[in-house]
């Protein structure tokens, strides 16, 4: 049962999508202060409050304060309040147990036991919004409502379920091809290779520089013919420069933001100076959209959406009153205060509160200051390439995934975590965001593997590879100037084939959980919490997952580990050690706690009593899995059936997926 109330005069963020009539009764569980800008609940003891999608910090939110606010900010330590994406959803599992979504597109608060320890209050910025109260018995229950009330999930194409590599800095095509071309020969599979902001003309959005990457159409062809996928890089901001045609035809239709003046809004992003699409337009969305054909054309089927918080590294105006700043501490004896304020001036040039104050976008004939709609511009540009890519290649389920998000925008996309790093803690995160973000509705995500930022060790690199190969989103992807961490780098390369070779060998379980999730509304990665009701020992599990309906998760995320303590949820589970696909060993647990030793060249999945795992033989490729090779192992005796998902053609750009029972094929081990 959902609620609904209304305050004020909200903005339309399009986030729900089968919703219901504004209630007329008094409102439960809450109160809400008499402008409606507070909502408050007094926390019992022992109650558990999660959700919030992107986040820093454990599956249970409770013990810090968070803000609803896209942010360019890639350093996710623990006390950041808000990362890229803006998802203001929580549940509240205790004495009550009930969901809150405030749909507001600006900057929500959520103080959860931060000031006052009992106590949720979450701030909305001006006090026009949705409220939705979810009514349920269980969390589970309450994230099945939710999910019905903003829409269906975003499925990806099947191939984009196999691995992905990925750095900022594959400057020519002999690098790309380079990067197969080891991959291949080291008999590692992968599906996928991407273009970061390299390839482009000067970072000039849909351009490709014909001097590093001459050729481009046949260069897509050919390594289409080697079963990998390119998937190139759109950034938010349009380069200004005259005869560069989308720039030229985006400023003469008055497709951009505007700042107070009506003058296009003038930032700098990677190019220099750009003006940014204003999305909230629609026939500006439209027009942008329409231009991702200039490479889909060239045999482009994938796209990553970035910088679209909108990130800015600096505006015109706030760098003139940067210098001017600067200059009037010139020839000064700078002392402490001086200094810091020096160097604030230079750090607090990018994503600043002023700038967005100043750039505004025009709604339809509504003219409306970006910051009434922050959250939800990265939203639109994606969902801008989404409407577009059903016109444009209606016979393709186009892969795209964005950085900056909202709720609303998992129906048209994915997105990944962001600018992470490679610190062991940022591998815990990417466990605890999974089933954060499955609440909001984005399934279809993962974590940079081995991290973005800094540099990476071997150990760190096969420990992250070990979570990675359950992220629907696999992708190993790093930053400029970072050691290179393509696994073919490292030492041990017989430990990274096996391992990435039993993430093919799990794609058929992979993706049927994945699909059936999308089809029931369902969380395809649960914390132990959600499943084991009334066991407080599951309900405090924070570094493990339960993956689908049939598997659990236990991934080391610590240096120089021999193994980590692990909670068994249920009697007689099956902890089967993978050192590869076909080499395993198979240990019974009972429930409670264990010490379980994990080398660094193995996982662990444990399974379920009476249930099995499908496995298939691993290929190079998706597109090479021989699903006739399927075959269990299992925890359970005999009768044993499971619903394979197969995507089996594309239907107005999106998959059409069969299901298919497999009865009784199972290796008893
Ligand atoms: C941003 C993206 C990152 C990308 C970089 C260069 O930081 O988040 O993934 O590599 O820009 O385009």
């Amino acid at each position: 049962m959902i609620n609904k109330y209304i305050f004020g005069k909200p903005f339309e963020t399009n986030a729900v999508q089968n919703d219901i009539h504004e209630s007329s009764g008094k409102i439960g569980y809450v109160t809400v202060s008499e402008d409606g800008s507070e909502i408050s609940y007094t926390l019992g003891k022992n109650d558990k409050v999660y959700g919030l999608g992107e986040a820093v910090r454990g599956i249970n939110k409770r013990g810090w304060i968070y803000e609803t606010y896209c942010s360019d900010d890639p350093m996710h330590t623990e006390t950041k309040r808000s990362l890229y994406g803006g998802h203001p959803f929580i549940i509240v599992d205790g004495e009550e147990v009930f969901g809150i979504f405030v749909d507001y597109p600006d900057r929500v608060t959520f103080d959860i036991g931060y000031t006052n320890v009992n106590s949720l209050n979450i701030k909305v910025g001006e006090p026009n919004y949705k409220l939705y109260i979810i009514d349920g018995d269980t969390p589970l229950d309450i994230v099945k409502s939710f999910r019905h009330l903003i829409g269906r999930s975003y499925i990806a194409p099947f191939w984009s379920f196999g691995f992905q590599q990925s750095r900022w800095s594959y400057n020519t095509s002999k690098d790309v091809r380079n990067v197969i071309d080891n991959y291949r020969q080291n008999d590692f599979p992968i599906d996928a290779v991407y273009l970061d902001i390299d390839y482009m003309d000067s970072f000039k959005d849909f351009t490709v520089s014909d001097e590093r990457f001459p050729d481009f159409a046949e260069f897509v062809k050919s390594v289409k013919d080697d079963n990998i996928h390119l998937v190139p890089i759109i950034d938010a901001g349009i380069k200004i420069e005259n005869g560069y045609n989308v720039y030229e035809e985006g400023r003469d239709n008055n497709y951009f933001c505007k700042d107070k003046n009506g003058k296009d809004f003038i930032a700098a992003v990677w190019p220099g100076k750009v003006c940014f699409p204003d999305f909230l337009n629609s026939k500006a969305a439209e027009w942008f959209g329409m231009k991702y054909k200039i490479l889909t054309d060239l045999g482009i089927d994938g796209f990553w959406n970035d910088m679209n918080e909108p990130a800015i590294f600096y505006s015109e105006t706030g760098l003139e009153k940067a210098f001017e700043k600067i200059a009037s501490y010139k020839g000064k004896n700078i002392g402490v205060y001086d200094f810091f304020g020096l160097k604030d001036t230079v750090l607090g040039l990018s994503n600043s509160y002023d700038d967005y104050s100043g750039m505004y976008h025009n709604v339809d004939g509504e003219i409306i200051c970006h910051n009434k709609i922050h959250n939800i511009y990265g939203y639109n540009m994606t969902k801008s390439a989404s409407d577009a890519f059903k016109k444009i290649e209606p016979d393709k389920n186009i892969l795209m995934f964005s950085r900056a998000s909202y709720i609303g925008m998992h129906r048209y996309s994915g997105i990944w975590m962001g600018d992470n790093q490679s610190w062991w803690s940022h591998i815990k995160l990417n466990l605890q965001m999974l089933p954060s973000l499955n609440m909001c509705g984005f399934l279809y995500t993962g974590a940079d593997m081995v991290g973005f930022g800094d540099n990476c060790t071997e150990e760190l690199a096969l420990r992250w590879l070990a979570l990675g190969i359950f992220n629907p989103l696999m992708r190993n992807h790093s930053a400029l100037g970072t050691r290179n961490q393509e696994f073919y780098r490292f030492e041990n390369r017989t430990a990274f084939r096996n391992l990435l070779k039993l993430r093919y060998a799990l794609i058929p379980y992979l993706y049927s959980e994945y699909v059936k999730s999308v089809e029931n509304n369902d969380m395809m990665f649960k914390p132990l919490a959600f499943e084991y009701r009334g066991d407080k020992f599951a309900a405090a599990v924070e570094d493990q997952l339960m993956v689908g309906e049939y598997i659990m998760i236990a991934p080391v995320y610590e240096p120089n580990a021999i193994g980590r303590s692990v909670y068994v949820p249920e009697e007689d589970m099956l902890a089967v050690h993978f050192k590869s696909e076909n080499d395993y060993i198979i240990e019974h647990y009972s429930k409670g706690h264990h010490f379980v030793e994990i080398p660094n060249d193995e996982v662990v999945i444990f399974i379920r009593k009476g249930k099995a795992l499908p496995l298939v033989n691993s290929g190079d490729c998706t597109a090479n899995l021989d699903y006739s090779t399927l075959h269990f192992i299992g925890n359970t005796e005999s009768n044993f059936e499971y619903t394979i998902y197969v995507e089996s053609g594309v239907k107005e750009g999106e998959s059409i997926v069969e299901k298919k029972t497999i009865k009784n094929k199972y290796t008893l081990k």
